[in-house]
């Protein structure tokens, strides 16, 4: 068993999930990360406690692994087939649904009733070109050109969605014009619509960039020299450039040929390096930092000749094996991320690279109003993870003031696992932080799961709406707040 016995109760095979999952002992098919069985029909929500405000305008939107056949080998929480959950508010009301990602590789393991790839601990078929792996489109969502776009964190297809019924419409390809894979994370700049990604590769260059425009067409594509491969995670606007982000924490692209070993290794020697270059594409500009790793940026921006960037930072990405874990420590050791606020600044005219510690929490999963990516933010909000728990699991919704790097925070309870919480801005909203911040909990013992409206200005006092979910959401990815006057137009 590799389940500490002390943690069994935490790691039960929930009633909802696929029968199989009770022969496979990994806690992240257990408990509050276990699948569910199936995809949930269009279902209005009752509220349970408070009152869901009749300016809360949108769509809360959130992807997560949910593995429909039992795996074929070692699982990774990575690895589950994409589910996107949405809450839709309007009038006071609230209607979920959840739907897979209709990928080209679920369709050929519901063909032949079995999981065919392995997941990211391996072994894998490199007789399979660029398929040793599923794309499985389960990492993040970004509302662009009308559409949701569901995305893999190893660079893979944007697959396309209706952003009402979440039903998977097609691969987007940028009108044709689309040559390679993209990341999760790119960033869709509000003001103009556009859509800016990168992708990774194990060869040279090893990144490449590009802009989408807000209907859909490819105007930019350039490769960024990098070192070797990356495990970047993320990419940062601001209303005329784009930062790119190198970390000296990646796997060996050889070893990956040889041995399918994808681990990556911290390497504490070489800088963190920032690579600036033009919205449209340039000269990239490089400034180094303090050796690291970053996961999620918050925001960037420009101020006079400063490029200002939050995000959150770990100064020691080393992956922490307990060898008593077995087969799963590198996965278990990997997931106990530890990373607090960090802001850097870099100056166009003189070159100067200035980066400061903004707080000490343990934090992630982090999300500014997102209408304003690319311009100055003061708030955001974040994920408080505690440090070594067995499992990943969000204890409390952080919100930071970064003028000064202060919090206010709420937990959520005993035994209740929050999701990526973002801002959604009221209704003819003119205050940065007017509005509220939605959430997806769960709670560990009745493995029931609830959507939590905060009062954006009032985190600390508590949800101010709790509204019964009829099926168990499982521990998740990232999240989205499509405001509606995007969604129903
Ligand atoms: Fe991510």
């Amino acid at each position: 068993m590799t389940i500490p016995e002390t943690l069994a109760q935490h790691y039960v095979v929930p009633t909802d999930a696929p029968s199989w999952v009770r022969d496979v002992d990994n806690p992240y098919l257990r408990g509050i990360h276990a699948p569910v069985a199936e995809e949930t029909e269009a279902v209005e929500l009752e509220v349970v406690a408070g009152e869901v405000p009749a300016d809360l305008f949108g769509a809360y939107v959130r992807n997560g692994p949910n593995s429909v056949f039992r795996p074929n080998n070692l699982y990774h929480w990575f690895d589950g087939d994409g589910m996107v959950h949405g809450f839709y508010f309007r009038d006071g009301r609230a209607v979920y649904r959840s739907r897979l990602v209709r990928t080209p590789y679920l369709a050929d393991e519901r063909a032949r009733g079995a999981a065919i790839w392995p997941g990211i601990m391996g072994p894998f078929d490199f007789d399979k070109p660029r398929h040793y792996l599923k794309d499985t489109a389960n990492t993040d969502v970004v509302f662009h050109d009308g559409a949701i776009l569901a995305l893999w964190y190893l660079c893979g297809e944007p697959y396309r969605l209706d952003p009402l019924t979440l039903d998977t419409v097609g691969i987007e390809d940028f009108g044709g014009a689309r040559t390679t894979s993209i990341s999760a994370h790119p960033k869709v700049d509000p003001r103009t619509g556009e859509l800016v990604y990168f992708t990774l590769a194990d060869d040279a260059p090893f990144m490449r960039y590009g802009v989408v425009s807000a209907d859909g067409r490819l105007s930019c594509e350039m490769p960024i020299d990098l070192p070797g491969p990356r495990s970047t995670h993320d990419i940062t606007i601001t209303e005329r450039y784009s930062i790119v982000h190198d970390f000296p924490f990646f796997h060996d692209a050889e070893l990956l040929r040889t041995h399918g070993y994808r681990v990556a290794r911290f390497h504490p020697d070489v800088p963190s390096r920032f690579g600036i270059l033009p919205r449209r594409g340039g000269d990239v500009r490089w400034f180094e930092f303090e050796p690291g790793y970053v996961l999620h940026m918050v925001n960037a921006w420009e101020e006079g000749d400063w490029i200002v960037m939050d995000g959150c930072f770990q100064p020691n990405p080393t992956i922490r094996r307990n060898k008593a874990e077995g087969e799963l420590a590198s996965m278990l050791g990997y997931l106990r991320v530890r990373a607090h606020l960090r802001r850097w600044r870099m100056n166009l005219a003189t070159g100067e690279a200035v980066e400061e510690q903004l707080d000490d929490q343990n934090v992630e999963f982090c999300l500014p109003d997102t209408e304003r990516y690319g311009e100055k933010t003061r708030f955001s909000y974040h994920q408080r993870i505690p440090v070594d728990n067995y499992t990943v699991e969000f204890h409390s919704l952080v919100k930071y003031d970064h003028a000064d790097g202060s919090s206010v925070c709420h937990d959520y309870g005993d035994g209740i696992t929050g999701s990526e919480s973002p801002f959604a801005p009221r209704r003819g909203a003119t205050a940065e932080d007017d509005g509220y911040v939605v959430t997806v909990v769960t709670d560990s013992d009745s493995l029931r799961s609830q959507c939590w409206v905060y009062h954006a200005q009032q985190i600390e006092k508590g949800p101010i709406a709790k509204l019964s979910i009829p099926t168990r959401v499982p521990s998740g990815f990232h999240a989205k707040w499509i405001p509606g006057q995007r969604l129903w137009r």
